[in-house]
């Protein structure tokens, strides 16, 4: 039996939001490349999501602050191609919507007109609103992304848990809220006690995503070169593995470079 589901109607950010409201789980992976898109959007994953993680996964950075808006146009083109389904939801990437609103606002243009994204995904809280209002007010859907928030790294120090002092989980509420208000459809929450993410996930109408957020949201997100045991490095409890790929690529590759010094690949059937 195919776990595919049959129809490949477009996922869109207000089908999203009736998931929510239906008590639906929302299935959400990332994305960098057309090859990986199209396998993925087969599985029935309601959201790709091109994230500046490709800084880490792709092109080898420790941070995903060295990404640029070019990078996230190009990998969000080659995305874009290769899936019928899935909402293909783009990173603004470090410094392309801090300036103001208006250049926000122009750059996530940008990765709508130029990249062909479905919508934009944006870090923080307060200090966006007003960015996040203007896209959203101008017709660019927009998803928020609150808790750990990879982008200030050099200003937190560390990649650990947030939301766990009462005072933080007061301000991750009142940023949520402040999303939700200035049209956010859908809220990604990184790595927050699960009793906090539940708190947020009743307290809005709008989904929230979780990653390392516990079973409450009304969806999850991985980095589908975790999920698919690609690295052997990065091995946080949040990830569950579903596959073992690195081991799979390396017997793949050991093979193919014995055959080769061996003579025995290409045989005669695959020659001219
Ligand atoms: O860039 C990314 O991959 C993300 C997810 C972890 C949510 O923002």
């Amino acid at each position: 039996m195919s776990v595919v589901p049959n129809t490949r109607k477009r996922v869109t950010t207000r089908r999203l939001i009736e998931m929510k409201s239906a008590g639906k789980p929302i299935a959400c992976l990332t994305a960098y490349d057309a090859i990986s898109a199209a396998i993925l959007d087969a599985s029935g994953v309601e959201v790709l999501l091109v994230g500046d993680s490709v800084g880490n996964v792709i092109q080898g950075h420790d941070t995903t602050i060295p990404v640029t808006l070019e990078h996230m146009i190009y990998h969000t083109q080659a995305v874009v191609r290769a899936v019928s389904r899935a909402l293909v939801v783009t990173d603004m990437p470090f410094m392309s919507y801090q300036v103001s609103p208006q250049e926000a606002f122009r750059n996530a243009g940008r990765l709508m007109k130029e990249a062909g994204s479905g919508a934009v995904k944006l870090e923080g809280g307060q200090r966006v609103v007003d960015s996040v209002r203007l896209m959203t007010e101008n017709g660019i859907p927009v998803m928020g992304h609150l808790g750990l928030t990879p982008q200030s790294i050099h200003q937190f120090g560390s990649y650990k848990e947030r939301g766990s002092t009462p005072e933080e989980a007061e301000i991750m509420k009142r940023d949520a809220l402040a999303l939700q208000e200035a049209g956010a459809f859908a809220i990604v929450l990184e790595k927050i006690p699960a009793t906090l993410a539940a708190e947020i996930t009743s307290l809005l109408s709008i989904p929230t995503i979780g990653i390392g957020a516990g079973p409450a949201c009304d969806g999850q997100i991985l980095v589908w070169t975790d999920m698919m045991g690609m690295s052997t490095e990065f091995n946080p409890r949040f990830v569950r593995r579903y596959a073992d790929l690195h081991t799979v690529m390396i017997e793949a590759a050991s093979q193919y470079v014995r055959d080769v010094k061996e003579r025995s690949f290409p045989s005669d059937e695959e020659s001219y």
